[in-house]
């Protein structure tokens, strides 16, 4: 079982639409998916009640309890986890970052996010846990010089995750809808976006990578 947490100090960056559209991604592509809603604003279980769908189990799981939820479910033969967290600074959000194999950490291309996003990686250096960033709500007509320089900072922080994701509507209209995009428009641009992702996440899930912990300063 893999088990991978969308994770960033900022909010509204697309944490629980990447988490829900990944999830939906995954189960077409023969993943047994079980996502983990550890957001108080329970967007992904508002998701799933829409969906009312067995197949997509989504299960609210408190910070003292999420690794004895890991094991369980890597017994009952789940695949795939995925775990939407509130801002990083909360017990929920490090315990996921403690727990999952891989963090992804979904930045918009503005200079915020990405002074957030390092926040973030910093916090997960200290931990010594993997992590690959997500660009998000790119403009969608064209990749411009506010995109491409976001793409570079977070490649030269750690490793993007391709591709680019849009923003786009469809994004907004599958959540509505307890859906993903590959399910509201199979053959939309959104759609293609969340498929080639799930692909470039599955090959990051088999080359897992230990990172360095960051060399704290000696105490005095
Ligand atoms: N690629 C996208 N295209 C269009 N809209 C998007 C996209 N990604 C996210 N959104 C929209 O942006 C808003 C924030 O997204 P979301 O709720 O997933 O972020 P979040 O990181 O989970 O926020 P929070 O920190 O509040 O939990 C939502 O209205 C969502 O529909
Ligand atoms: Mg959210």
């Amino acid at each position: 079982m893999r088990t991978v947490a969308l994770v960033t100090q900022k909010g509204g960056s697309g944490k629980s639409t990447l988490a829900a559209c990944l999830a939906v991604a995954a189960q077409e592509a023969g993943e047994r998916v079980f996502l983990i809603d550890m957001d108080p604003q329970k967007s992904l279980t508002k998701w799933a009640n829409r969906r009312n769908d067995k197949t997509m189990p989504v299960e609210a799981v408190p910070a003292a309890k999420l690794a004895d939820a890991l094991t369980a479910l890597a017994k009952g033969g789940v695949m795939l986890v995925i775990v939407d967290t509130p801002a990083t600074d909360t017990p929920a959000a490090e315990a996921a970052m403690r727990a999952c194999d891989l963090c992804l950490i979904p930045a918009r291309p503005t200079i915020f996010d990405i002074w957030s996003s390092e926040v973030t990686r910093g916090k997960l250096r200290t931990l010594a846990k993997d992590f690959a960033f997500i660009l998000n709500q790119c403009p969608a007509m064209q990749e411009s010089q506010r995109v491409l320089d976001g793409a570079a900072a977070l490649e030269s922080m750690g490793g993007l995750l391709r591709p680019l994701i849009a923003s786009r509507v469809a994004y907004q209209e599958a959540a509505r809808e307890g859906m993903g995009p590959t399910e509201l428009e199979p053959e939309g641009k959104a759609a293609d976006e969340m498929r080639v992702l799930w692909g470039s996440l599955k090959r990051r899930l088999a080359q897992p990578k230990v990172r360095a912990p960051r060399r704290l300063p000696a105490a005095a």
